[in-house]
């Protein structure tokens, strides 16, 4: 029989008038391997049928599951109850995105204000020859972007980030690192003056104030701020 553990997860549901916030507490026989998913998943067919939570792949894919852990974002489905050795877990939702109900946020839509905003999509002159084979780019420089963009928007240097916390629209480490999968990527011909003016303010890359929470949570282990810092040298020369 393995260990019992204590979930306690924060529960408020913002679009009833009589829900108020809480914690509730569950307990629950830890099983080998047990990962966070897997334990939400039980609590909720076996205690509590309306604890809200997301989920899709399970594997870290997706970019669903993140949630506050004991203090800190993580993907539920990456996040072993093992390793957490007093057995008490307290879940709560992510801060900085619009929350749907108990330990689910709307990501998407932050993430969608995210694009829009870096105008997150090749930009060229050139007319597309649909007929015609994409204009190839040397294997180093693919693997540069490919590298940048393994990013899943599951908003976990978002929601890590103390600059988010004090600037509202700080577009985040997401977003500087979107900014520089478009720079890195030569199909794509905006300017430095164009990546300027887009992200060229507080609430772009000279707004990060390096504390570094970004990367050191990422489950993608992006070089985040190492981005962030290439981008700030590029573009203060504008200044
Ligand atoms: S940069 Fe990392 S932490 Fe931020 S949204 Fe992408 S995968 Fe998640
Ligand atoms: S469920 Fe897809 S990343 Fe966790």
């Amino acid at each position: 029989m393995g260990r019992m553990i204590t979930i306690k997860a924060l529960k408020y549901n913002p679009n009833s008038k009589v829900s108020k916030a809480h914690f509730a507490k569950y307990e629950l026989e830890e099983t080998d391997g047990m990962t966070l998913f897997v334990a939400l998943t039980k609590i909720r067919e076996e205690l509590d049928h309306d604890l809200s939570f997301d989920f899709v792949c399970r594997a870290g894919i997706c970019g669903s599951c993140g949630m506050m852990v004991n203090g800190t974002p993580k993907l539920a489905c990456r996040t072993l109850t093992k390793d957490y050795e007093d057995g008490v877990i307290q879940l709560m939702p992510m801060p900085a995105f619009k929350l749907i109900k108990d330990l689910s946020v709307n990501t998407g839509e932050w993430m969608d204000g995210m694009s829009k905003r870096v105008e997150s999509w090749i930009h060229s002159n050139e007319e597309p020859d649909y007929s015609k084979l994409e204009r190839p780019i040397e294997p180093d420089v693919a693997d540069a972007v490919f590298e940048i963009d393994r990013c899943v928007e599951c908003g976990i240097c978002v929601a890590a980030c103390g600059t988010k916390l004090m600037r509202p629209d700080f577009v985040g480490a997401v977003g500087l690192n979107r900014v520089a999968r478009f720079e890195a990527d030569p199909h794509d011909q905006r300017s430095d003056e164009d990546f300027y003016e887009l992200v060229g303010d507080d609430n772009g890359v000279f707004g990060c104030m390096s504390l570094l929470a970004c990367e050191d949570n990422c489950p993608k282990h992006l070089p985040l701020q190492s981005k962030i810092a290439y981008m700030r040298r590029k573009l203060v020369a504008l200044r």
